[in-house]
């Protein structure tokens, strides 16, 4: 079965931030882990142009909504890049291409009867790109995500029949009791379903910056509607003269709470509407946040992720990220807390147990693994491993499989502490037990390095080159899967001191 993975297409009314990161590192985690299965994986992200969100910013900094989409849009791609994202194709919704799927889609709805002409009289934000009812409105007529006053507006456009799809949708959930995870965020959409769905616009007719609706070019189709359609139009032409839909719908979102409610409610409702198969599921993660408050471009709050990538290296920030905040729920970050997980866990933990092997195997068997078997009482404790990360993984708990590879290094730290290699070594006759003890050793960091190498690729890959084990393939990552006999390699620190910032002395 293929595995298509798809995360939020992020707005570009503004440049990145670590937030954007962590969704995109989350689903690349997943994609690497699937292809180490030998599954036949599609990894999309991209970025959301159209609407109010990037015309208003675009007319706020006195540039074309094409240029800020432009500008900002490579920021985006330039961040997929730095955060070593294997994604197979990167969409953005000003593509022709998905332009025309847009309107295609759109049309079905519209042709199977799901449209109709009507007037919208009430509240939008046009930084939330949504329509808010007076219950949600703070202090009279504001936002209650960006505090801005908002217009009360009245205006004619299209509608798409969101009602019609009520009792579908509780079926689709009901019958499907994963579709949506974790159970609190399937709880809560299905609660906005029961609490009774009202039509929605399909179309704004005040904005120009968007895919005309087919049927009456005066208007443009609401932004979300477009944005959403991406994880669809995308795969009719990512690649090539080639059509990708049959192979790899439907798809595995993942993406913010923020977001929920068009994920979850409007966009099955959507392809319900054009006749197209629902997606697979839908992986809603929390808020990284910064003193308690969710970090966020409206509050001002961001953290660069190129800055962090810079001091403390991609994959330390990919660690991170899944260490500190247990995914799915919301988390506080902290550059203390990178340095303190850089220094306790990456370097000391980690780092220190390859280097301490690696050191051994050369000092102690002139760098060739001994060809024995494993320690035995090491072996029941490492047995699960892979195991366990597989069915996390499997449940998108990314920080669960984690803390199981890290339970796993720190079984290992210990086994060296218990034998005391270096004292074995002055024993003629406790030449044998040595060997056991040095192939366990490296035949456990080999393990925890296939399973650590979604998260830390290029660590890990360092490291096992280092270990004469390139093969990454997670039939590999049982504990005992390979033979002795590798000749090891030098390997430069993988996590060398970090120098403290100029402005922190
Ligand atoms: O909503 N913590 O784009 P967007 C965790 N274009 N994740 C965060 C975060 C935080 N503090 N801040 C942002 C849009 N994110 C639409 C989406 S999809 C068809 C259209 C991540 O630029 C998280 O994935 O506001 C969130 O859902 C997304 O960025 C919102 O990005
Ligand atoms: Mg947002």
């Amino acid at each position: 079965m293929s595995f298509y993975i798809t995360t939020p297409i992020y707005y570009v009314n503004a440049e990145p931030h670590l937030g954007h990161a962590y969704t995109t590192i989350a689903a690349d985690i997943l994609a690497r882990h699937m292809r180490q299965r030998g599954e036949d994986v599609f990894f999309l992200t991209g970025t959301d142009e159209h609407g109010e969100p990037v015309a208003q910013a675009a007319e706020r900094e006195g540039v074309s909504p094409r240029e800020l989409a432009d500008r900002n849009s490579v920021k985006f791609r330039d961040l997929v890049k730095r955060v070593n994202a294997t994604n197979d194709f990167f969409i953005r919704t000003s593509d022709p291409e998905h332009e025309r799927g847009v309107q295609e889609v759109v049309q079905k709805i519209h042709d199977n009867g799901f449209v109709y002409e009507g007037t919208y009289e009430g509240y939008y934000c046009p930084r939330c790109a949504d329509f808010k009812t007076d219950a949600e409105l703070v202090d009279g007529n504001k936002c209650p995500i960006h505090l801005i006053v908002l217009e009360h507006e009245k205006e004619d456009n299209w509608f798409f029949k969101l009602s019609a799809f009520q009792e579908p949708l509780e079926k689709l959930y009901v019958d499907n009791p994963q579709w949506v995870t974790p159970r609190a965020r399937y709880n809560e959409a299905l609660s906005f379903i029961k609490g009774g769905l009202q039509d929605v616009s399909l179309s704004r007719a005040r904005l120009r910056w968007g895919v005309p609706v087919p049927w009456d070019e005066s208007q443009v189709i609401y932004v979300w509607i477009d944005a959403l359609l991406n994880y669809y139009t995308a795969l009719s032409y990512a690649r090539e003269g080639e059509d990708l839909t049959s192979e790899y719908w439907p798809a595995r979102h993942l993406i913010g709470k923020d977001i929920l409610k068009f994920h979850a409610v409007i966009w099955p409702a959507m392809l319900l509407a054009a006749g197209i198969e629902v997606p697979r599921s839908i992986f809603i993660h929390g808020y990284l946040l910064m003193d308690e408050h969710k970090m966020s471009k409206s509050l001002g709050n961001v953290i660069d992720p190129f800055e962090v990538m810079d001091r403390f290296g991609t994959d330390t920030l990919r660690y991170y990220l899944f260490r500190e905040v247990n995914f799915g729920q919301d988390g506080s970050i902290s550059a203390a807390g990178f340095e303190t997980r850089y220094n306790a866990e990456l370097a000391n933990e980690y780092g220190n147990l390859a280097s301490r092997t690696l050191a051994m195997i050369g000092r102690y068997r002139e760098g060739l693994v001994p060809g024995v078997g494993v320690d035995d009482a090491l072996a029941a404790d490492l047995a699960g491993v892979a195991d366990h990360v597989r069915e996390k993984l499997d449940a998108v708990d990314l920080s669960g499989a984690l803390e199981e590879i890290w339970t796993a290094v720190r079984r290992l730290n210990r086994f060296v502490q218990d034998e005391e290699p270096w004292k074995l070594a002055k024993d003629e006759g406790e030449a044998e037990h040595l060997d056991r003890v040095l192939y366990s050793l490296a035949e456990g960091l080999r393990c925890v390095s296939v399973l650590v190498h979604p998260y830390m690729p290029d660590t890990a890959a360092r490291l096992l080159a280092a270990l004469g084990q390139e093969d990454v393939s997670f039939d590999g990552a049982a504990f005992g899967a390979r033979g002795g006999g590798a000749r090891i390699g030098k390997l430069e620190p993988l996590f060398p001191r970090i120098e403290p910032p100029a402005a922190a002395a």
